[in-house]
C-alpha cells in the first residue's frame, strides 16, 4: 500500500483554477466518430483510412453522429522537413495528410490527426528510427495540424521523459505541462480543435484537473487490443472514484470502442457500449468496418443508449452499489430531469437478476429498457429479469419516488482491536484509517448494535483503496475484504480504488450481511488471507 504514494508530489502541481472547463468551443459532448487503431493498430494505409471512412458514410453511422474520423500512430515522418516541421511517411499515405483531411472532409466528416507530447510517437520503426512526436514542437506542430484542416487531435504520452523512456506510468515529470503546452499552441492557431489527451490515466489527469486542459482524458491503460473482459474490469474499476470530472467540454475517456472486434461476446459489446454512453466516454469506433457484423453494427447504432451519451446535463453514471461476483449497479442523471440506471452482470452464465430501485435512490418509477426500447411500465421496490452472461440492463426512469435513506450507526476502525500487523495510519489531521488489513492483519469491531431484532443489517463501509494498476490483475483497481459477522465466515465484498493516492476516501459502500444478533453484542471482522484489503475509516450499521 505504500508503492504509490511518492505519486502525490508531482500530481499536487495546479495548473489552473478548479472548475474552468476548456471553453474552445468544441468538445461540448462526448467525441462520437471512429479511429482505426484497435483493429489496424499503426499500419493503417491510405487505401485502408479510404475504404474505412467512406464504410462510416454507407452505414449511416455519420447520421447517428459518429462524424469524427481520426488517424491513429503510424502516419509520422521519422525524420521532419527541411523547414523542421511534421511531415508524414511516403509509404504510408501516398498523397499525403493534407489529401486525407480533403477525401474525409468532403465525405462530411471532422478530420482528427495523431500525436505524441513526447520526443517520439509510440510506435515501432524498427532498427534505431523513430517516428515524431510534438515535444518542443508544439507551436508549429499545431499549426502544421490546423493548416491541414485538423479539427481533433488526439495526443499520446510515449517517450514523454527522454528519448529512451518508451512509455513510463510513474515519469519523474509533471505530464500534465506537455498538454497545457499544446492546448495553448492549439488554441494559438484561431481554429477551433477538440483536444483529446491520452496519457493513459498517468498522475491522474482528472485532478490535474484535465477538463481545464483537454475536452477528454484517457483514464486507464489501453483498452486493447486484444479486447477482453478483463479490460473492461480493469476500466470499470478505475473510473469509479472520478466519475463527478466528466462535464459539458470535458470527459473521461475509457477508450476507443471495441465493439465490433473478436476477444468480447455480442452481450459484452453490449455493455461495453452501453456503460461508456453513459458514464459519457467518447464513443470512438474501433473496428473494420468492411467486417462488422449486423449484431455489433446494432450495437453501435442504438439511438436510445447514444441519446444518453449525447445527453445536454454531460453527467456520468456513478457507481451504487456492488454485489461481489454478481452485479454492478451505476445510475444518473438526464437533462430532462430522468435517471439512467446501468446493471452489469458480472456473472459467467445466463441468469435472473433483481435489480433493487433503492439502489438508484427510489422506491418505485415509470421504466423503460433502453438497449431494446421496450416500456416496463410502473416498477416498484425491485424488477426481476433474466440477463446474459456478461450483459447489461440499461433502464430510463421518469417519475421516481425517493426511497427512504437509511441512516447508520458509526463504528471508526480505530476504536476496534487490531492484530496481525494491521496498525492506524494519520491521514490528515481529521482522518485516521486503520492499514494493514488483510494478508495475516485483522480489525475487529465489537459492540455493534444488531438493533432489537438482529438478523440481516445494511453496512456502509468508508475506506481508501490506492491500488490502481495498469495491468490486469487479480483484482484490477479494486481490493477484496472478507467481512466475518460474529466470528462467522468472512463474505467476500470487493472495493474498487477511491483514487490514485492514499489520501482520498470512498464514502458509503453497501453490503447487506447476515447474523447480527439483538443488542449491542456483535463483532465484524475485517481481514483477507491472501492480500491486502482497503485502508479502513469507519464502517456503519443501519439503524
Ligand atoms: C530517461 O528517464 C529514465 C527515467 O524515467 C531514466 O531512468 C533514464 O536514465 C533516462 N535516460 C536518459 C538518457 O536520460
Ligand atoms: C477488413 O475486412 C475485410 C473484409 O472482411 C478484409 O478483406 C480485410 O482484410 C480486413 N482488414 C483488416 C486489416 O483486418
Ligand atoms: C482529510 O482527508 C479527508 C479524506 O480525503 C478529506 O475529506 C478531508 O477534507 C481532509 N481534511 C483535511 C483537514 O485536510
Amino acid at each position: 500500500m505504500l508503492l504509490w504514494r511518492t505519486l502525490e508530489i508531482f500530481v499536487s502541481l495546479s495548473l489552473l483554477p478548479v472548475g474552468s472547463a476548456l471553453q474552445n468551443g468544441v468538445g461540448v459532448k462526448p467525441a462520437m466518430g471512429y479511429n482505426p487503431y484497435n483493429a489496424f493498430l499503426c499500419a493503417t494505409t491510405e487505401a485502408q483510412y479510404h475504404t474505412v471512412a467512406q464504410s462510416v458514410i454507407s452505414l449511416g453511422l455519420n447520421t447517428l453522429g459518429y462524424n469524427y474520423f481520426n488517424i491513429d500512430c503510424g502516419w509520422q515522418a521519422t525524420v521532419r522537413d527541411s523547414a523542421g516541421k511534421i511531415t508524414w511517411d511516403t509509404t504510408i499515405l501516398p498523397s499525403g495528410v493534407p489529401a486525407l483531411a480533403t477525401f474525409v472532409h468532403n465525405l462530411g466528416l471532422k478530420f482528427g490527426v495523431y500525436s505524441d507530447g513526447g520526443v517520439f510517437a509510440c510506435d515501432f520503426v524498427g532498427g534505431t528510427a523513430h517516428y515524431l512526436g510534438s515535444l518542443g514542437h508544439e507551436t508549429s506542430d499545431a499549426a502544421t495540424f490546423a493548416g491541414w484542416g485538423a479539427d481533433y487531435l488526439k495526443y499520446d504520452n510515449c517517450y514523454a521523459v527522454n528519448s529512451t523512456d518508451f512509455v513510463d506510468f510513474n515519469p519523474p515529470i509533471s505530464i500534465g505541462t506537455h498538454y497545457v503546452t499544446m492546448r495553448d499552441a492549439l488554441a494559438a492557431t484561431g481554429r477551433p480543435i477538440l483536444f483529446s489527451a491520452c496519457e493513459w490515466g498517468v498522475q491522474d489527469p482528472a485532478r490535474w484537473p484535465a477538463s481545464a486542459v483537454a475536452n477528454s482524458w484517457r483514464i486507464s491503460n489501453d483498452i486493447g487490443p486484444p479486447a477482453s473482459w478483463d479490460n473492461l474490469f480493469r476500466i470499470i474499476n478505475q473510473v469509479v472514484p472520478i466519475t463527478q470530472f466528466a462535464g459539458p467540454g470535458g470527459f473521461n475517456d475509457l477508450d476507443m470502442l471495441e465493439v465490433g472486434n473478436s476477444g468480447l461476446t455480442a452481450d459484452e459489446q453490449q455493455t461495453h457500449f452501453a456503460f461508456w454512453a453513459a458514464v459519457k466516454s467518447p464513443l470512438i469506433i474501433s473496428t473494420n468496418l468492411s467486417a462488422i457484423s449486423a449484431q455489433s453494427l446494432s450495437i453501435l447504432k442504438n439511438t436510445r443508449i447514444i441519446a444518453v451519451n449525447q445527453d445536454a446535463l454531460g453527467k456520468s453514471i456513478a457507481f451504487k452499489r456492488r454485489y461481489t461476483n454478481d452485479h454492478d449497479v451505476w445510475s444518473g442523471p438526464l437533462a430532462d430531469g430522468s435517471t439512467v440506471a446501468v446493471v452489469i452482470n458480472w456473472q459467467t452464465t445466463s441468469r435472473s437478476l433483481t435489480f433493487n430501485l433503492a439502489d438508484v435512490g427510489f422506491s418505485s418509477a415509470t421504466a423503460t429498457d433502453l438497449i431494446t426500447g421496450a416500456s416496463l411500465g410502473k416498477l416498484t421496490t425491485s424488477f426481476t429479469t433474466t440477463l446474459a452472461a456478461h450483459g447489461a440492463l440499461v433502464l430510463k426512469l421518469t417519475g421516481g419516488v425517493a426511497a427512504p435513506a437509511p441512516t447508520f450507526t458509526f463504528y471508526p476502525a480505530t476504536a476496534g482491536t487490531l492484530a496481525g500487523g494491521a496498525a492506524p495510519r494519520v491521514v490528515n489531521a481529521s482522518v485516521t484509517v486503520v492499514g494493514f488489513v488483510g494478508s495475516g492483519g485483522t480489525l475487529t469491531l465489537s459492540g455493534v448494535d444488531g438493533g432489537a431484532a438482529g438478523g440481516t443489517k445494511l453496512l456502509a463501509f468508508d475506506y481508501i483503496n490506492g491500488d490502481f494498476t495498469f495491468t490486469n490483475t487479480a483484482c484490477s483497481n479494486c481490493r477484496n475484504v472478507f467481512v466475518g459477522v460474529n466470528g462467522g465466515a468472512g463474505v467476500q465484498v470487493q472495493m474498487p480504488i477511491s483514487a490514485q493516492t492514499w489520501d482520498i476516501l470512498f464514502s458509503g459502500y453497501l453490503v447487506e450481511l447476515p447474523g447480527f444478533k439483538p443488542g449491542k453484542t456483535n463483532t465484524i471482522t475485517l481481514s483477507n488471507p491472501s492480500a491486502f484489503a482497503p485502508d479502513f475509516y469507519r464502517v456503519g450499521v443501519a439503524v
